[in-house]
């Protein structure tokens, strides 16, 4: 009996370390399987992160398993589907609010312009999904994502084309912290192109638990691109260098050195052409933003005021000039065309300031505008003060420009 109950128990032992062991190799084999039955895309953006994009598509299946990573030091990261935006299918990651979680945001994009929240995309937020250590990640199952309105991906291809984005750095750009899928995001600091083996991506066993290797993935030729907000860049500084600082310098020329109608309108002419280029180049970035595209925003709307003011403020000037001339006393216009023009400088700082905050500027470009604007203002009130009270001190509470001596032989337009 006790030997028959021993033999027994050695028979149970048996069988519970051979299914142990059973049990440990499905395990092996399994995890071989997770990381083979990936593609990882790994590409290192800065001294010590990647940005890696991993897929799994699941044997048999349209469900398709993501893994989305890299550094917090870009204000979003994104991979879309194709080698262009247009038509890609995207998802942007950021950081939530609180700073402790990610926002994934699946959208569509229709060409070089900010792409669009797509609602119709289902995604299952999986495990290890957060931030840690300076790095943001999304693990997510698309349910589907194999087909979109205006695409669709080759689950065969050894070769299917992948962009990614990476979007602005903190230096000129406050980072993005919004748990808003809509939230505006700006244009990208780098982009580039590369390729996933689909059919290697393919198999049981989810996302992979390591990512430190590519495999099944290459960066396309034409690799990484390195790129900023340029055109934003030259709106602000053409439309604020040419209002805020160029056309204050031509009162100056007016009213203080040389005392010159001549140079004054020379000056306000260039600094008018200046602003309006710019302000065209505020029309085609308009064209890129969603928060831009109806042109409803209060930055747009007091800068398309400032466009007609400026364009008007020009034609007073101008027929005021002309109409001294003619008639050798001042006009009516000349009050209008006075106030009128320090009113568009101050419109133009004000729009100034609004655009910073609307195009999410960082906290020192927003205190280098306004230091900027602070000492230009007390320049301006210093000089044309002391102007006025010079005025004052003559007896004279104005001064017809035309009446001084100095704008003799070089006031005038004709040079008469
Ligand atoms: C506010 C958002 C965005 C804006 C305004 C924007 C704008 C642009 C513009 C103007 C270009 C042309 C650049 C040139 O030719 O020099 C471009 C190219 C590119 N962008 Fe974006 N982009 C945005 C978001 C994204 C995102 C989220 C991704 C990645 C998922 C991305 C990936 C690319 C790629 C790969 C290219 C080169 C291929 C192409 O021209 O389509 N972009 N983008
Ligand atoms: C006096 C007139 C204007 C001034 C002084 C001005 C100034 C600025 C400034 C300083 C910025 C911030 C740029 C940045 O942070 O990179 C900006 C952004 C912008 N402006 Fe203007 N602007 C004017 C008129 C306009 C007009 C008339 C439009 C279009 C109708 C426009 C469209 C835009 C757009 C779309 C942006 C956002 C760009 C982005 O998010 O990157 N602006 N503007
Ligand atoms: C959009 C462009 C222009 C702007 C922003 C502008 C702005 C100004 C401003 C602010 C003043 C008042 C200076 C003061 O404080 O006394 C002024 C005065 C004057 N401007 Fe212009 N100006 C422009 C174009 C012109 C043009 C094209 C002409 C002539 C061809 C002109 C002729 C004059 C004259 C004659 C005065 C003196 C008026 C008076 O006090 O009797 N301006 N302008």
């Amino acid at each position: 009996m006790l030997a028959f109950q021993s033999s027994e128990s050695l028979l149970t032992q048996t069988f519970n370390l051979n299914i142990g062991l059973f049990l440990c190799i499905i395990d092996l084999v399994s995890a071989a399987s997770a990381s083979n039955f990936a593609s990882i895309f790994n590409l290192p953006v800065t001294s010590s992160s990647n940005f890696t994009f991993a897929l799994n598509i699941p044997n048999g299946s349209t469900d398709l398993n993501f893994h989305l990573s890299g550094p917090t030091d870009y204000s979003w990261i994104a991979v879309g589907t194709g080698d262009k935006m247009k038509d890609s299918l995207m998802f942007v990651v950021y950081s939530n609010a609180g700073q402790n979680n990610v926002t994934i945001s699946p959208r569509l994009s229709s060409g070089e312009q900010e792409p669009v929240y797509s609602s119709s995309i289902s995604l299952d937020i999986l495990e290890g999904t957060g931030i840690s250590n300076g790095t943001m990640t999304a693990n997510f199952r698309c349910l589907n994502c194999t087909s979109w309105a205006t695409g669709s991906l080759d689950l065969q291809s050894a070769s299917q084309s992948w962009i990614y984005g990476l979007g602005p750095t903190g230096s000129m750009c406050a980072m993005l912290r919004s748990n808003s899928m809509t939230a505006s995001i700006e244009r990208h600091s780098e982009y580039g192109m590369f390729t996933m083996d689909m059919v290697r991506a393919t198999g049981s066993g989810g996302l992979p638990t390591s990512y430190t290797a590519s495999i099944g993935s290459a960066l396309s030729d034409r690799g990484k691109t390195h790129d900023s907000n340029w055109p934003s860049i030259i709106h602000a500084l053409s439309a604020c260098v040419a209002f805020i600082l160029l056309m204050p310098t031509g009162v100056a020329f007016l009213r203080i050195a040389p005392k010159s109608v001549r140079w004054h309108w020379i000056n306000q002419t260039s600094s008018a052409v200046i602003g309006l280029i710019g302000i065209m180049i505020g029309f085609y970035l308009s064209t890129m933003f969603t928060k831009s595209q109806n042109y409803g925003s209060a930055h747009q709307i007091l800068g398309i005021v400032i466009l007609i003011a400026v364009l008007a403020q020009w034609i007073m000037g101008f027929s005021h000039h002309l109409m001294y001339k003619r008639y050798q006393s001042p006009t009516k216009l000349a009050p209008v065309h006075r106030y009128f023009g320090h009113v568009i400088v101050l419109l133009a700082i004000v729009n100034g300031g609004i655009g910073l905050t609307w195009s999410y500027a960082s906290k020192s470009v927003i205190i280098g505008y306004s230091i900027v604007v602070l000492i230009l203002g007390v320049i301006s009130i210093l000089l044309f003060g002391w102007s006025r009270w010079e005025s004052r001190r003559n007896k004279k509470e104005y001064i017809n420009p035309y009446e001084l001596e100095s704008f003799r032989g070089i006031g005038d337009i004709d040079g008469n």
